[in-house]
């Protein structure tokens, strides 16, 4: 029998911190907020609705996640964050014009209480946005202790005992990494020298770790994925996860690409669109913007397809994406995808994708699980790099080293083992011999 890791109860109440309040932040904090008063179901969501089967398929044992392991309850949790807006969840919300107003009039009052604090901003870094609700220091350095300030005040005054931030703010611009990132030395040196190579985001990363608060990142930003604050997570002993929510276009490539592969058949090319009309549409209009999107959405096909191991059949495709900001859409994205694809004797075939999907909507389940299973990974004694969490990211962060898994069903089955795993269960391996008298 294994044994169970020790894992501290989810007693007390958490902080919920998002970097961003805009249209995921406030459908996340709106459908909370909803679900609580039993005006909604939390549909989308793993650690809500998830089941892990455990033992034997004759035993008949599938508790849910939230039996399975200790997951804060709804009820526990505290919102806050930072815009450069100064609108409450609210009027936040309302703008975003993801949910009916006729929703969120009903729960005007927990919206309205949840007020952004000032951000730390840098148009340098978004260029299509411009706000006045935003700090100003002499020093990067001063800016990130701002936040860790925003962060303890914030904590006492909700009597939270434990807390985690997403950071859920538009996507800033492509970023190499760079020496100044190389370890936490050099990193604390550049924040104190305000190095134009440390975006905003990455301030409140530091601040967070610092802080002993798990930290993930719900955009493609370079953010915590440099070595300085990988060497901060684990030295605090804090979790780390990122990066990009795992949502529309994506979500359905890493689904329909395995089962190419698993069938052995080619690819000749894999054609993506889409159209978005929200503030995110927007700020991806912005070339330097869009360059992060895209590096995080094209990899994804080269990790699952693994060309240098099957030249034959992935050895040649081509992969384009685009995204265009076509505001009458709103939130509803639409994707399409024309892929072709080739089987016995070369002969090809073409598969077409028409999603019409809700951004948001996909985005706030998977935000809350992400909150909620750092949250467990931190109480578990679990430090760094949470690659167990993969399953929820575009561009899951890994160990140097090793190659990044996005096949959603290799990432599920990671997600699932990790849970048996703390509930010291015995992983499930699918052999399955037992059922037919073989040992
Ligand atoms: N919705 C999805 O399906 C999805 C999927 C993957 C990634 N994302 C990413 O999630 C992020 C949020 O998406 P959204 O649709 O809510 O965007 P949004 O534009 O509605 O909200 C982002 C908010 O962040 C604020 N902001 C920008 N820089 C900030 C800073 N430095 N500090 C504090 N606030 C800042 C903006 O003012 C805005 O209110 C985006 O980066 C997006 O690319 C979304």
């Amino acid at each position: 029998m294994k044994t169970k890791r020790s894992i501290e109860p989810a007693s007390g109440r958490l902080a919920l911190l998002l970097p961003g309040m805009g249209a995921v932040a406030t459908t996340l904090i709106a459908g909370v907020e909803a679900i609580r008063r039993g005006l909604a179901k939390p549909i989308g969501s793993v650690t809500q609705l998830g089941r892990v089967r455990l033992g034997k398929r004759t035993e008949g044992r599938s508790p849910l996640v939230r039996e399975l392991v200790p997951i804060a309850a709804l009820e526990d949790v505290r919102f806050g964050g930072w815009d450069l807006f100064p609108e409450s969840a609210f009027e936040s919300a309302l703008h975003a014009k993801v949910l009916e107003p006729s929703l969120l009039e009903k729960l005007k009052e927990p919206l309205s209480s949840v007020k952004p604090m000032p951000a730390v901003f840098s148009s340098a870094h978004v260029k299509r946005l411009s706000g006045t609700h935003v700090k100003q220091a002499r020093s990067k350095l001063e800016l990130g202790e701002m936040l860790r300030e925003d962060i303890r005040r914030f904590m006492k005054a909700e009597g939270c005992s434990r807390g985690v931030m997403l950071w859920c703010a538009s996507t800033e611009v492509y970023l190499e990494p760079s020496a100044v990132h190389g370890d936490l030395a050099s990193f604390e040196k550049g924040l104190a020298e305000s190095d134009p190579a440390i975006a905003p985001s990455m301030l409140y990363a530091w601040a967070a770790l610092k802080e002993g608060i798990p930290f993930a990142n719900g955009a493609p930003n370079l953010t915590a994925d440099i070595p300085a604050l990988e060497q901060l997570a684990r030295s605090t002993g804090v979790p780390l996860a990122g990066k990009d929510f795992k949502t529309g276009q994506t979500l359905m490539k890493t689904t329909i690409a395995p089962m190419l592969k698993a069938r052995m058949l080619g690819l000749e090319g894999w054609f993506s669109t889409n159209i978005l009309g929200n503030r995110d549409g927007e700020v991806l209009d912005d070339p330097g913007s869009f360059k992060t999107k895209e590096v995080s959405k094209l990899s994804v096909l080269e990790h699952i397809l693994q060309p240098p191991l099957y030249p034959d059949l992935y050895g040649h495709f081509d992969h384009k994406v685009t995204i265009h900001y076509y505001p009458p859409r709103a939130d509803n994205k639409e994707g399409w995808d024309a892929i072709d694809i080739m089987g016995w004797l070369g002969y090809p075939m073409q598969i077409k994708v028409n999603f019409q999907c809700r951004d948001s909507i996909l985005a706030a389940p998977v935000a809350l699980d992400i909150m909620l299973f750092m949250d467990l990974a931190a109480r578990a004694g679990m430090r760094g790099i949470q690659e167990w969490l993969s399953f929820f990211f575009k561009s899951p962060m890994h160990a140097e080293g090793l190659y990044p898994e996005h096949d959603l069903f290799i990432q599920q089955s990671k997600l699932k083992n990790t849970l048996r795993h703390l509930a010291g269960e015995e992983l499930i391996t699918h052999l399955g011999l037992e059922y037919y008298g073989e040992s």
